[in-house]
């Protein structure tokens, strides 16, 4: 007998996903990063594949296997992160998951500094935020999703984050238990019509359902 085709909803649409933590060098031996696996971020990028998409998935430094029919762009840092975005765009989707770092050290040192007589003091400086410079430009993605990883006042740090970012929707998750490298996740997807909360579910099952939502919201 034949098999009913497998329906691809997204066929001809590009979506653009970021997934991961970024590094950011102090030295060539040390970094600062964000805790992320970038296990939710590569489930969604497999999701979305698998219902048509052409997805470009730009991935901060994990140990994961790219997912069936998924385009990877590696990068290292968040400022390799923006430029890789904005290579890949125009998107009609973009879904930035990605556990970027804040902050990388102003003057990354060139040779490996020795521990002395001094404790090093580390210079800041602020990175771009991809989200939202994405949400301002010209090439904004018709539907543009961000995430928020909170560890208290979820969904109010959330609510203000979809206002401050600008973008359609903000994934919020509870990371204050044992989500970060985990198997499984608890999301409140945030819109402007208001708060849906969905069960504690695995990483992959949590990326169908939002690759299915995308779809229907196109
Ligand atoms: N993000 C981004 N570029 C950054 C920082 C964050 O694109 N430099 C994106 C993340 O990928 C995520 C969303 O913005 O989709 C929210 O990230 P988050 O770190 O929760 O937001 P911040 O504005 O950095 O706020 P916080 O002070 O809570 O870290
Ligand atoms: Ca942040």
């Amino acid at each position: 007998a034949a098999l009913a085709p497998v329906p691809r909803p997204l066929a001809g649409r590009h979506v653009l996903v970021t997934a991961g933590p970024t590094h950011e060098p102090i030295d060539p031996v040390r970094y600062i990063a964000n805790r992320s696996s970038g296990k939710q971020g590569f489930a969604i990028a497999g999701a979305l594949a698998a219902l048509g998409a052409r997805v470009t998935l730009v991935a901060g430094p994990v140990t994961l296997a790219t997912p069936a029919g998924v385009d990877r762009v590696d990068v290292e840092t968040a400022r390799e992160m923006a430029a890789a975005v904005d290579a890949a765009l125009p998107a009609d989707v973009a879904v930035l998951v990605a556990a970027v770092a804040d902050w990388r050290a102003e003057a990354p040192a060139g040779q490996k500094i020795k521990k002395g007589a001094d404790t090093p003091t580390l210079t800041l400086a602020e990175n771009p935020d991809i989200l939202a410079g994405l949400a301002r430009s010209d090439r904004r993605p018709s539907l543009l999703i961000g995430f928020a990883a909170e560890t208290e006042h979820v969904i109010d740090h959330a609510r203000a984050k979809l206002a401050r970012k600008g973008c359609d929707w903000i994934v919020a998750n509870d990371v204050s238990g044992n989500v970060m490298g985990g198997a499984l996740n608890r999301v409140h997807i945030i819109t402007a019509d208001g708060v849906e909360t969905w069960d504690e579910a695995p990483k992959d099952a949590v990326a169908r359902k939002l690759a299915e939502r995308i779809s229907d919201a196109l």
